[in-house]
């Protein structure tokens, strides 16, 4: 099988790396990739906004199987366009994305199908929603509708916050036309956990739940980033609570999108809150996290490429979705100094070589005509280990 994914982060990393692994796999190229998945992979110089020319390549090199990371192309709709030229491809339609690239469709989905949530209310008038904090009182979380690069929530403990998140957002117009529209809802608190599904349409196979640590600085300390690591699996989802996510919300969500004509195939992600009243969703994703799947895919045991392949002809099997058994896999994030101020880009790295038992999956980085690997955004390495607990696969890390 000739396969492309599509991103050039950790998360794609992983992904190439982990579909390398398959015997069914004969050739893997990656739009655009990065200077890990150089090493495995043959990069595309294509812009991966260019939809057309991504499906004009996959159907010039009978690409058997594309698969992609980022929610902004599924949110475009480059699995429609891949579809329409008859080509096979991992990930949801559109209409199927729209669980993560409209919050306020998510938040009445829910509604819908009576999937545990926090409370909310939707708004598209901003003085509206201004006199909504008032009247209710904070704390409260604002949410611009549409996507935001992972930045569009605001958590609100005091009304000035709040009523400044709806300026920002819908005034401002901060993250643009995804603004338009905000939710407001509840505060909910608890643990926070991320469970991912592999999704064929009619069922979904729970991957390991995963952990992550937003903050910049060791000892969780300092301002919140997209994610400086995580861990997978979490005992903050036992098997019980497991059962109950999937029949709460995993389930209700894979019979609504079927039964709305818009099944769900793909990698489905759950932000979950474990409030003292049970699991309650706070977000979908239509996608594998990042770095949800640098730590998750090490733990897979079964071969990646044929679960794709199952996803997309409806016969996913749960009995053949293995994981290892006893490890803890943890990701640490190398980053620029500065971020997630500002930082500075070309840096050239070293050492990588000499890493021996753990994965580094790369996030930010070039590779350069000659080989030399240079640093290329905020978040640079993943550094991945694995051992039988979580202090062991730290230090590993570290
Ligand atoms: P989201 O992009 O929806 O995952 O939100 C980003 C982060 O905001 C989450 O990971 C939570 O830490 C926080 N958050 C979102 N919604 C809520 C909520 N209703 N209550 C408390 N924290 C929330
Ligand atoms: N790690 C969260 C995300 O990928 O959105």
């Amino acid at each position: 099988m000739k396969i492309l994914v599509i991103g050039s982060g950790g998360r794609e990393h992983a992904i190439t790396w982990k579909l390398a692994q398959s015997p069914l796999v004969t050739k893997l190229y990656c739009c655009p990739g990065n200077g890990g998945t150089a090493t495995l992979a043959e990069n595309l110089s294509i812009d991966p906004q260019d939809l057309e020319a991504i499906a004009a390549f996959a159907k010039e090199k009978q690409i058997d199987l594309t698969v992609v990371g980022p929610d902004a192309y599924l949110a475009a709709g480059l699995v429609d366009l891949l579809q329409q030229k008859g080509l096979r491809v991992y990930g949801p339609t559109k209409a199927a994305a729209r669980l993560e690239w409209s919050k306020v469709f998510a938040k009445e989905f829910m509604r819908q199908n009576q999937i545990p949530t926090a409370a909310y209310q939707s708004f598209d008038d901003p003085d509206a929603a201004k006199a909504y904090i008032q009247k209710v009182g904070t704390p409260l979380v604002i949410k611009a509708d549409g996507l935001a690069a992972g930045k569009g929530v605001r958590v609100a403990f005091d009304q000035d916050t709040a009523l400044q998140a709806v300026e920002d957002i819908m005034q401002a117009r901060i993250f643009g036309a995804s603004g338009a529209r905000v939710v407001i809802e509840e505060y909910l608190e608890g643990e926070e956990a991320s469970l991912l599904a592999f999704c064929d349409g009619k069922i979904a196979v729970p991957m390991l739940p995963a952990q992550d640590h937003k903050r910049i600085g060791d000892g969780d300390t300092g301002p919140n980033t997209g994610g400086m690591g995580n861990y997978a699996p979490t005992t903050a989802v036992n098997a019980q609570l497991l059962r109950r996510i999937e029949t709460e919300i995993l389930q209700p969500t894979m019979q609504a999108m079927a039964a709305a004509g818009t099944p769900f195939v793909g990698t489905l992600f759950l932000g979950l809150m474990l409030t003292k009243s049970g699991p309650k969703l706070i977000e979908y994703n239509a996608r594998f996290g990042d770095p949800e799947a640098q730590v998750v895919l090490p733990l897979l045991e079964s071969d990646l490429a044929e679960i794709f392949v199952n996803a997309l002809t409806g016969k996913l099997e749960p009995a053949k979705i293995k994981w290892h058994q006893g490890r803890t896999a943890v990701c640490v994030v190398a980053a620029s100094a500065g971020y997630p101020g500002s930082y500075q880009t070309g840096k050239v790295i070293t050492g990588l070589d000499e890493v021996e038992d753990s994965l580094v999956f790369h996030a930010g980085t070039r590779r350069e005509p000659d080989g030399t690997i240079v640093t290329q955004g905020g978040r640079v390495l993943n550094v991945v280990h694995l051992a039988s607990n979580i202090e062991a696969a730290l230090d590993g890390a570290y």
